[in-house]
């Protein structure tokens, strides 16, 4: 199964992805992470990156769709793949049909998750990670059963990212409605964007999202 899910900064992608690749066992590929990890290791993309990314903007197409291309190629992603974070701009997105159409492969769905620009500050501003194992956290939303323990695997170091502040996602989410928001007709025309609503509780979210792909065709 292959998927594509949108939304804007704090929408809940990662959170769906992560739940998405537990129950149909493809690969999460979320390009922000993937840039993350190269700041953090000091790699030519991540010294390009990371002033990007403080910034709010968007790094530039052709470092993204380098990275995704040799991504998809990875083992992991033979079961197929939930693109979170990719594409966001019409660029991206015709450079993503390219590679699929070169690769004999085909988008089963691009799931839209919608939320009110107004919620998207303080799920953001209340973002916390397990510094171990990654899995994500909210201070009211989605808070860890023991405080300060992680539940999946019991560290208890934590990060926040440097780009949730509230200046920064006032230009994320201008980068979104800008550059990214196009992209939905393009998915739409062709009869497989799907929509939920991101604003119910996570749970929620997620059994739409299940409805949605179990009644999708088989996979291609
Ligand atoms: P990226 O890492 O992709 O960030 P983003 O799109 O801004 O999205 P977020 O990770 O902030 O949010 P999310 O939708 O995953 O929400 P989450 O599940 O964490 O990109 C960062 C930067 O990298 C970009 O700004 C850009 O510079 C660069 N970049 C990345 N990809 C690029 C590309 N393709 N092209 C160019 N540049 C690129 O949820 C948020 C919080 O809310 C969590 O705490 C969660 O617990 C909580 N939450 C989730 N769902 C719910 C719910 N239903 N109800 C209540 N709380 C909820």
């Amino acid at each position: 199964m292959k998927l594509i899910l949108l939304g804007p900064p704090g929408a809940g992608k990662g959170t769906q992805a992560k739940r998405l690749q537990d129950r149909y066992g493809i690969a999460q590929i979320s390009t922000g992470d993937m840039l993350r990890a190269e700041v953090a290791a000091g790699s030519a993309i991540g010294r390009e990156a990371r002033a990007v990314m403080e910034s709010g903007a968007l790094v530039s197409d052709d470092i993204i769709v380098r990275m995704l291309a040799a991504r998809v190629e990875q083992p992991d992603c033979a079961k197929g793949f939930i693109l979170d974070g990719f594409p966001r701009t019409v660029p991206q997105a015709e450079a993503l049909d390219r590679m699929l159409d070169e690769k004999g492969m085909r988008l089963d769905a691009v799931i839209e998750l919608k939320v009110d620009d107004a919620a998207l500050v303080d799920r953001i501003a209340g973002r916390f990670t397990c510094a171990k194992c990654g899995a994500g956290y909210h201070d009211t939303f989605r808070p860890t059963h023991v405080a300060g323990k992680c539940d999946v695997c019991g560290a208890t170091e934590f990060t926040r990212r440097a780009d949730d502040n509230r200046e920064t996602v006032a230009a994320r989410l201008d980068a979104y409605h800008s550059q990214t928001a196009p992209i939905l007709p393009h998915y739409a025309a062709r009869g497989i964007l799907r929509s939920v609503d991101g604003m119910a509780e996570i749970d929620d979210v997620t059994h739409q999202i299940e409805a949605v792909l179990d009644g999708l065709p088989e996979p291609a």
